[in-house]
C-alpha cells in the first residue's frame, strides 16, 4: 500500500497527558499502539494486540513493575516487547513477540518513532535550552486540531512565506525569507517581516520588523523562535507538531512559550494575546488546508519561499512505498 507518511520522530502524547503507571491507547498512522509508563517512570510503546488472543492492551492493560499486563488472560509482556509470565501452572512461556517503537520524552512531549519497515533513529529530537530556562514561561498547548491533509502540504504552507501578508494579513505586513539551511534530518528557516501589532496595540497600527527562525527537526516538528526589534523585545517560541493518524487525517498540536520581558500582570495579557493571535493564525491555515488539492507542478516564484529546497529536503523521510 502507498502512504504519504514519512518515518520520523512524531509527537504522540503531552507528559501530562501519561500519568504514573499510566496506560493509553494510540491511534496514529492507521494503527493501533498501547503507550505506557512503568515503574520506574520511562514511558514505553508497543504495537497494541496482544498476541495470545489479539486483546488491545491499552483497553484494561495494567502496570505491574515493568512489564504491562494484559487485560484478557493476565499475561505480562516486557518493555522489549517479549513474554515475561504467563500465569498458567508449569508452563513455559511463549516465544511471541510484540513489536516496540523507540520513543523519546523530551520538552514535555512523548515522541515515538515511526517508520513503515520498523528502523530505528539515528537521531534525535534534542532538549530546547529556553524550556528549561526561568525567563521563559512553561510550555503549554495553544490547541489540538484534526486536519484533513497531509505532512506535505503542512510543510508547504509552513515555509509558505508569500500568504503571510496576504491571508494573515491581520498579524504579518510583509514576509521576505532568507532562506534555508540543511543538516541532514534538520532544516533551519530564516524569515524577517514586518508585524501588524495592531491586535496588540488596542486598534492602533503599530508596525514592528521581527525575524523568525524556525527549525525543522523531521518534517514532523519544528520549534519557531520569533522576535520583535522594536521598544518591545517580544521573544515567542512555538513548537508546532503533525502526526498522522491516517493518510488522511493530521493531529496537530501547537505548543508555545513567551519570553518573560513585561511585569506581571502586564506579561500575562501578553501572553494570552500572543496565544490567541497564534491560534487565529493557524487556524486561517486550517481552512485553506483541508480544502485544497496537490498541484504536482506547481508555478512559484521566488517570493513563494523555499517550496522546493524544503520538498526535496523532505524526500529522505520516504520510504520506496511511501508517497
Ligand atoms: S489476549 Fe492477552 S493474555 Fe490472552
Ligand atoms: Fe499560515
Amino acid at each position: 500500500m502507498h502512504s504519504n507518511i514519512p518515518n520520523s520522530w512524531f509527537r504522540v502524547a503531552r507528559s501530562e497527558e501519561l500519568s504514573a503507571h499510566g496506560v493509553i491507547p494510540l491511534h496514529y498512522f492507521g494503527k493501533e499502539f498501547v503507550l505506557f509508563r512503568t515503574a520506574d517512570g520511562q514511558p514505553h510503546i508497543l504495537d497494541a494486540y496482544c498476541p495470545h488472543l489479539g486483546a488491545h492492551l491499552a483497553y484494561g492493560g495494567r502496570i505491574e513493575g515493568q512489564t504491562i499486563r494484559c487485560p484478557y488472560h493476565g499475561w505480562f509482556w516486557d518493555t522489549n516487547g517479549h513474554c515475561a509470565n504467563i500465569p498458567y501452572p508449569n508452563k513455559t512461556k511463549p516465544k511471541a513477540k510484540i513489536q516496540t517503537r523507540p520513543v523519546l520524552e523530551v520538552n514535555g512531549l512523548i515522541m515515538m518513532y515511526y517508520h513503515d519497515q520498523g528502523k530505528l533513529p539515528d537521531w534525535e529530537v534534542p532538549q530546547i535550552l529556553e524550556l528549561n530556562s526561568l525567563e521563559w514561561t512553561a510550555l503549554r498547548l495553544v490547541k489540538q486540531w484534526k486536519v484533513r491533509t497531509t505532512l506535505q502540504n503542512y510543510m508547504d504552507n509552513s515555509l509558505d512565506v508569500s500568504h503571510l501578508s496576504n491571508l494573515h494579513s491581520r498579524t504579518f505586513n510583509s514576509a521576505h525569507s532568507h532562506g534555508v539551511q540543511i543538516d541532514g534530518p534538520i532544516l533551519t528557516h530564516r524569515m524577517s517581516q514586518k508585524y501588524n501589532l495592531s491586535s496588540l496595540a488596542a486598534g492602533k497600527l503599530v508596525l514592528e520588523d521581527g525575524s523568525v527562525t524556525t527549525i525543522y527537526y523531521g518534517p514532523a516538528y519544528d520549534v519557531s523562535f520569533y522576535w520583535t526589534e522594536g521598544k518591545l523585545k517580544l521573544g515567542l517560541l512555538t513548537i508546532f507538531t503533525g502526526t498522522p493518524i491516517d493518510t488522511e487525517y493530521l493531529d496537530i498540536s501547537i505548543f508555545y512559550s513567551v519570553k518573560k520581558v513585561l511585569p506581571f500582570p502586564l506579561s500575562l495579557i501578553l501572553n494570552r494575546m500572543l496565544k490567541q493571535d497564534v491560534l487565529e493564525t493557524f487556524e486561517q491555515d486550517v481552512n485553506i488546508l483541508e480544502n485544497k488539492t496537490d498541484i504536482n507542478n506547481p508555478v512559484l516564484y521566488k517570493e513563494d519561499g523555499p517550496l522546493l529546497q524544503s520538498r526535496h529536503w523532505a524526500s529522505q523521510f520516504y520510504s520506496e512505498n511511501s508517497v
